[in-house]
């Protein structure tokens, strides 16, 4: 397997071509028959319905459970016993679920939810680390038709407030701590801070897994352990047969406002979706330890770590802690002891081991290995080499995933499970069946091969997001605005002579910094809310290791002067209202930015500048001239 002679393509593609021709040509039959792959309680009336563009629903008058289709469903046959999930702890413990002791927990928990209170259509925040407890929640919430809301364990007091209220969550789990580098973060420490301006939220239960003291509140805190107690192994909940398109969860992200939107998805659509793709791209059989490396706080962790593996029946593996604690082989040493066949991680991860070398992947034995993944930001061939020769040893073949939080899973991919077509490094191949993906122009014309365009994608899939929670209008405007009828994702992108598609970064004001979505208005409205500063821009710059980083250009107040203690105050400024990710590379002092005569900021011209471009664009618009002048010096010495 491996990189085959392009030449090949057309004979190895024929299967290919052939489903994404079916799929593409009639569509209601092909999902008709593929979403039955699931167990429903009842057959859709429609397959699509598209009377109110753009919110498509699937599957519409279907019913059916999320929690179901993942556990009972297995626990009916011989993969009762099967492992279902392997967590390892930093410290090194290690626990072990069966599909069986999955559905225990999960039924135990779907009883305690009950218990608070939470009913069909209530919202149930988890702001939990990667401890076993996060994906059993999630299960027993979409038991009993809760939408949960997953948020980040490493998002500050704030983000989280801003998560509950707009969700509007009556229950918040979380845990007294959790272990990074060999240091307790005191997580609950931080869900009080944001409980203070969080008024929809009635009770909390608190998991205790680092063993830390905490504040408890009479009356909202309750430890899960002691509330568990009651709840006997045999407590069945009976799922919720829920209607196709109920919402099975809110997540937020960036966008190119201040303000993260709530991505929710449906139960039957996006379980299709999850399951399929995650069929197609990877092809997992019932021998497989599948390792996706994603926090389960992002959709790769919802959708690969937890719902895809578990309704194929595999058995998933969870990692708590940092990947190079207590060495730089950490992952390997995982890889080796637990036998992992499928993994699948992110280019900055791999650029991070790339630099700590390749003796720390050779200590150990990979042979366990079949196949390899990547997501959440272009891979440079560099380091797909590097994880195809060090890491994959040129066995395995690197899939590499394009899709979004909103896209539900997989979109255009290369699809071992189908017939896997010839690598390209750095190209995510073609677009898996249903996916009616293309290249457009500005003007939302097919662009020409090896020309740069606009990623758009033609019709609907059934992953695809429901909305916005909350806000209508921007799901029409953003992703349905740009062009006439097409959704657009946000990305350019380039199709070549082969037709495969190479993504090439953001068309808008969002960063993938460590292959996570930060938008650049959060950290600009973050920055001006320091008494110090007046006004703010900030632009990505290309990093070697985390793809890019956020450089803020900050103007201060009068009665403010630039210091290396300020800089370092605004940097942790940053880092307690949005979270550690979005801490800036650089903090640089300027006395303008440069505008336009209309006043608005010119941060194209700030981005050619930190990326060293030779041309700066047309800049005769610009109010003041020297404000470019300054810039350039400022980053002559930054
Ligand atoms: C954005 C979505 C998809 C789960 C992780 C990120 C970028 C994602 C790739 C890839 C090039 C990629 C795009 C996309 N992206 N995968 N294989 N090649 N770029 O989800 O946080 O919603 O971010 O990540 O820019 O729009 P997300």
């Amino acid at each position: 397997m491996g990189v085959l002679p392009v030449e090949e393509r057309r004979v190895l593609t024929a299967k290919l071509d052939e489903m994404r021709r079916k799929a593409l040509e009639d569509p209601e039959s092909f999902w008709d028959e593929h979403a039955r792959a699931l167990e429903w309680y009842k057959i859709w009336d429609k397959v699509l319905d598209d009377g109110e563009k753009p919110f498509y629903r699937w599957f519409v008058g279907g019913r059916i459970n999320a929690s179901y289709n993942a556990l009972d469903r297995h626990v009916k046959t011989w993969r009762k016993n099967k492992v279902a999930l392997i967590w390892e702890g930093e410290d090194g413990s290690v626990k072990k679920y069966s599909y069986r002791d999955l559905y225990v927990e999960v039924n135990r928990v779907a009883a305690l939810l009950k218990n608070f209170g939470v009913k069909k259509g209530d919202r149930v925040a988890l702001y939990l680390p990667m401890i076993p407890e996060l994906p059993i929640f999630m299960l027993a919430a979409a038991r009993i038709g809760a939408p949960f809301t997953v948020i980040f364990s490493g998002f500050s007091s704030d983000s989280l407030a801003k998560r509950l209220n707009d969700s509007g969550a009556k229950l918040l789990v979380t845990a007294d701590g959790f272990w990074r580098r060999g240091r307790v973060v005191r997580l609950k420490d931080i869900a009080d801070k944001s409980l203070e301006q969080a008024l929809s939220v009635e009770s909390v239960l608190v998991v205790r897994h680092a063993g830390v003291d905490v504040a408890m509140q009479e009356g909202r805190d309750y430890w899960y352990h002691e509330a568990l107690e009651g709840i006997g192994r045999n407590t069945y909940v009976e799922p919720e047969r829920l209607d196709s398109n109920h919402p099975l969860f809110i997540l937020y992200t960036s966008g190119t406002t201040g303000t993260p939107k709530g991505i929710y998805h449906s139960t039957g659509g996006y379980l299709v979706w999850v399951y399929w793709t995650l069929k197609w791209a990877f092809n997992p059989n019932d021998e497989d330890i599948w390792w996706c490396t994603a926090d389960i706080g992002w959709i790769t962790g919802h959708s690969y770590v937890v719902f895809g593996p578990l309704l194929h029946g595999l058995t998933t593996l969870m990692y708590e802690g940092a990947p190079d604690y207590p060495a730089p082989d950490r992952w390997w040493s995982i890889i080796e002891r637990h036998g992992v066949t499928v993994f699948y991680t992110s280019p900055t991860a791999i650029r991070m081991f790339m630099r700590y070398g390749s003796h720390w992947v050779e200590k150990h034995d990979l042979s366990s290995l079949r196949i390899l993944g990547s997501v959440g930001e272009p891979i440079n061939p560099e380091a797909w080499e590097w994880y195809f020769k060090v890491v994959g040893k040129g066995r395995c073949p690197i899939i590499d995933t394009w899709w979004q939080t909103e896209t539900g899973g997989f979109m255009i991919s290369p699809a071992a499970g189908i017939e896997l077509v010839p690598l390209k490094p750095g190209s995510a191949t073609l677009p898996l069946p249903g996916v009616d993906a293309d290249v457009v122009d500005d003007n939302g014309n097919p662009a020409k091969p090896g020309v740069q365009g606009y990623l758009v994608i033609k019709r609907p899939w059934p992953g695809m997001l429901l909305g916005v929670w909350g806000d209508p209008e921007r799901y029409v405007k953003t992703y349905w605005g740009r062009f006439d009828g097409y959704y657009f994702p946000g990305d350019y992108a380039m199709k070549d002579e082969d037709g495969y598609f190479w993504i090439l970064g953001r068309a808008d004001e969002v960063l993938k910094v460590a292959a996570h979505r930060i938008g650049t208005m959060e950290l600009e409205s973050a920055l001006v809310e320091h008494p110090a500063v007046s006004e703010a821009a900030v632009v990505g710059k290309p990093d070697p290791v985390k793809g890019e980083v956020p450089v803020a250009f900050v103007v201060l107040k009068e009665g403010f002067s630039p210091s290396v203690k300020l800089e370092e105050e605004l940097s942790n400024h940053v880092a307690e209202v949005i979270g550690p990710i979005a801490r800036p590379a650089a903090i640089i002092f300027v006395k303008k930015l440069p505008k336009t005569r209309s006043g608005k900021i010119m941060r194209r011209v700030l981005k050619a500048l930190v990326r060293g471009e030779a041309s700066l664009g047309d800049l005769s618009t610009i109010e003041d001239p020297s404000a470019v002048d300054e810039v350039k010096a400022a980053l002559r010495i930054a």
